[in-house]
């Protein structure tokens, strides 16, 4: 059992106050709100980010469990992501308390009753295990089950089919004709498809950006950092970094810079970024280490920049620093300042490298999310049929 910085009795201490919070009163005082969620956590992204803020803001103390690579294989099909780095990858998300290896894939009063909670979050879609079983049947039928909403327009099988396909139509650009005509498909999902794994556009709302961010404002102290880069399909690598990053003061205060599609575009060709401007800030707002974004940096960190957010270091790891349009170092400033430090992450993963890992297991991943998706049109299917056999009995007894 791994805590973020936390004691195991630290819940007791905190006696259900947030950090941060305002004084509790004494009835909260005397009850913590433990909740637990548990899912497969494979290319963490900032669906996956939301359901864990909403299933925190239902009580005080999260624990997260992640399953191993052999029960995922078992009941949907092999990960993207090894187990160890999807551990990480889940550790880094700011709501999460606590993070529980090799969680059961079926979710059981006992494992709610091991780790002392209250119950179980999970999004509005159902998981089925590899006989076609709820996984939260027992749970739900205890009334240890709370449901949080699905966050629409991301899910890993349209990810994946943004690199598969090498389209740029999710690229945020109003002359973008691919784009419009995503965005008025919103909600829809295509013909067939279910609704739950079926793609469509999500939209960004300032709602969403209020919720993910951390709403500080830096404090006299605070050693300001600025890092910039595309932060595209917000992985391992880029967690580690972060974290050098944060621990390179005693009282960081992390920005990070993220260029809009087109300037990605710009430096690393093909149909990158994968996530647009609006899904990077998302997944970037959600890291611990993170205390704010600029969305849509300019890619000189130039005199203006240095000096509104009175910057005092900038940190680039030891990836490749592209040149600016005119082959100038975009870093120029920062290092003429004496504020430019190279950061070494001790990882060398790259978005490239991601995407040519689930390029290589294509037919793997097209084959379990094809069967994802039939698993759910046939609860689908059923649901219908149960719905209109209650209608007919309703309209018989009127009748009567
Ligand atoms: N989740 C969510 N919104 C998404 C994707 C996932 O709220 N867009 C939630 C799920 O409902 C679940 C949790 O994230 O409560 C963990 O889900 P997980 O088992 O890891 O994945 P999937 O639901 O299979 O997601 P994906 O299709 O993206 O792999
Ligand atoms: O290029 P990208 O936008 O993905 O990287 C953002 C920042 O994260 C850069 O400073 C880059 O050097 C750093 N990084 C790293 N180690 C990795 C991947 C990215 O230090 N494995």
């Amino acid at each position: 059992m791994i805590k973020n910085g936390h004691h195991a009795n630290d819940q007791q201490d905190d006696a259900g106050c947030k950090p941060g919070g305002s004084v509790c009163s004494p009835e909260k005082r005397k009850r913590v709100v433990r909740l637990w969620c548990d899912g497969c956590y494979d290319m963490v992204h900032y669906g996956h980010s939301n359901q864990l803020r909403q299933a925190k803001a239902m009580g005080d103390y999260l624990i997260v469990g992640v399953h191993t690579d052999a029960e995922i294989s078992k009941h949907k099909g092999p990960p993207v992501f090894t187990q160890e780095e999807r551990y990480k990858m889940v550790r880094a998300i700011k709501w999460v308390d606590e993070m529980v290896e090799g969680a059961p894939y079926v979710t059981t009063l006992e494992t709610l009753d091991k780790y002392n909670c209250d119950f179980c979050v999970h999004g509005d879609d159902i998981t089925l295990t590899v006989d076609g079983k709820d996984t939260y049947e027992e749970v739900k039928r205890e009334g240890r089950y709370r449901e949080c909403k699905r966050t629409q327009g991301v899910s890993t099988t349209d990810l994946v089919g943004r690199m598969l396909l090498m389209t740029k139509a999710h690229h945020s650009n109003m002359d973008n004709p691919d784009y419009q005509q995503h965005t008025d498909n919103f909600g829809k999902g295509p013909k067939g498809h279910s609704p739950w794994t079926g793609v469509s556009q999500f939209l960004q709302t300032s709602q969403k950006i209020i919720q993910f961010a951390s709403g500080k404002e830096p404090q006299p102290g605070d050693t300001i950092i600025y890092v910039a880069g595309a932060f595209d399909l917000f992985h391992i690598g880029h967690v580690d970094f972060l974290e050098m990053v944060y621990k390179q003061a005693e009282r960081p205060y992390v920005i990070v810079g993220l260029h809009f599609d087109q300037e990605v575009n710009r430096y690393k060709g093909k149909n990158y970024p994968i996530m647009n401007i609006h899904e990077r800030t998302l997944s970037v707002l959600a890291c611990r280490y993170v205390s704010e974004v600029v969305i849509g940096a300019p890619y000189a960190v130039g005199k203006d920049l240095l000096d509104h957010f009175k910057v005092d270091l900038v940190c680039h790891g030891k990836t490749e620093v592209f040149p600016d349009k005119d082959m100038s170092d975009p870093y120029a400033e920062p290092k003429k300042r004496g504020l430019f430090r190279t950061i070494d992450s001790g990882n060398n993963l790259t978005t490239d490298d991601i995407v040519q890992r689930i390029i290589e297991n294509r037919l793997q991943f097209e084959a379990r999310n094809q069967k994802k998706e039939a698993k759910e049109m046939a609860v689908i299917e059923a649901m219908k049929r149960k719905e209109q056999q209650v209608q007919s009995e309703g309209a018989d007894q009127e009748a009567h």
